[in-house]
């Protein structure tokens, strides 16, 4: 297939990562139509610092829900899929909108996450960092009194600047520019494909939906991610073999 011939031209392959990388592993996504997370509750009302002060129970209820569901989850084959063409030094670097740490738990290693990440919580007062397992036992309270918050990035807040940073530094070093399940709606993750293609990346779209960027792209499958890194692992080895 073309992804398989752009992949193994490729000398430094970058994948950005969204909401439908870990739809096949039962998170929902955010945005899509029907069974995206935000049709219950609206993601500018609860995932934002404006909720976490003045709706601090509905904000606790909501994360304490979302922690649970990710614990009951796992990175499906696709995530393994990625681990092992970065050991193998066909993968330069994953960015990642998703807070679900599944890249890390798959084995990936150089994983920018530009929003946080919800395995872990911090005080808002003290910054104190401990696991956010606490939230499903109700460790709300930091020892010096202050709140426990999610360790993801909430509406309304400044992103990392040592991932973002990463993912400027990932972005002009690609050749080849790989979107995974993200509509491409927020900044500035959506910024990142076409700072790639400025550079001169070949930029690859793989999404269930169309997304804005679909037109610039040089590639664009409208699949499942999972059968798309199944077909790219079947391709890879096929084409291996023929060496
Ligand atoms: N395979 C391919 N594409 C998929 C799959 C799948 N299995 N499942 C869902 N998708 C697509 C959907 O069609 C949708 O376009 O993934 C995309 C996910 O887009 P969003 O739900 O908007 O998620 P994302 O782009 O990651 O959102 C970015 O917005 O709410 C904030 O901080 C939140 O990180 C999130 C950010």
């Amino acid at each position: 297939s073309m992804l398989t011939e752009l992949f193994k031209k490729s000398r430094h392959t970058v994948v950005l990562t969204g909401a439908g990388m870990s739809t096949e592993s039962g998170l929902p996504d955010f945005r899509s139509a029907l069974d995206g997370m935000w049709n219950e509750v609206d993601p500018l009302q609860l995932a934002s610092r404006d909720a976490m002060q003045y709706e601090r129970n509905m904000f606790v209820r909501f994360y304490k829900q979302r922690i649970k569901k990710l614990k009951e989850a796992s990175p499906h084959q696709g995530y393994y899929h990625l681990a092992e063409w970065e050991r193998n030094g066909e993968i330069g670097s994953i960015l990642t909108q998703n807070v679900d740490g599944f890249h890390q738990l798959a084995g990936s290693q150089n994983v920018a996450e530009m929003h946080g990440s919800l395995r872990v919580m911090y005080c808002d007062n003290c910054g104190e960092k401990s696991s956010s397992d606490g939230y499903l036992e109700d460790v709300l309270e930091c020892q010096c009194g202050g709140f426990n918050r999610p360790g993801v990035v909430l509406f309304g807040e400044p992103l990392p600047l040592n991932a973002i940073h990463q993912a400027k530094v990932e972005a002009k070093k690609a050749d080849l520019f790989i979107v995974l399940g993200s509509s491409l709606q927020v900044a500035p993750a959506n910024v990142f494909p076409m700072e790639a293609k400025r550079n001169g990346a070949k930029l690859v779209i793989v999404n269930e939906e169309e997304t804005d960027y679909d037109k610039v792209a040089d590639l664009v499958i409208h699949d499942k991610i999972g059968n798309v890194l199944a077909d790219l692992a079947e391709g890879k080895a096929l084409s291996d073999k023929r060496k």
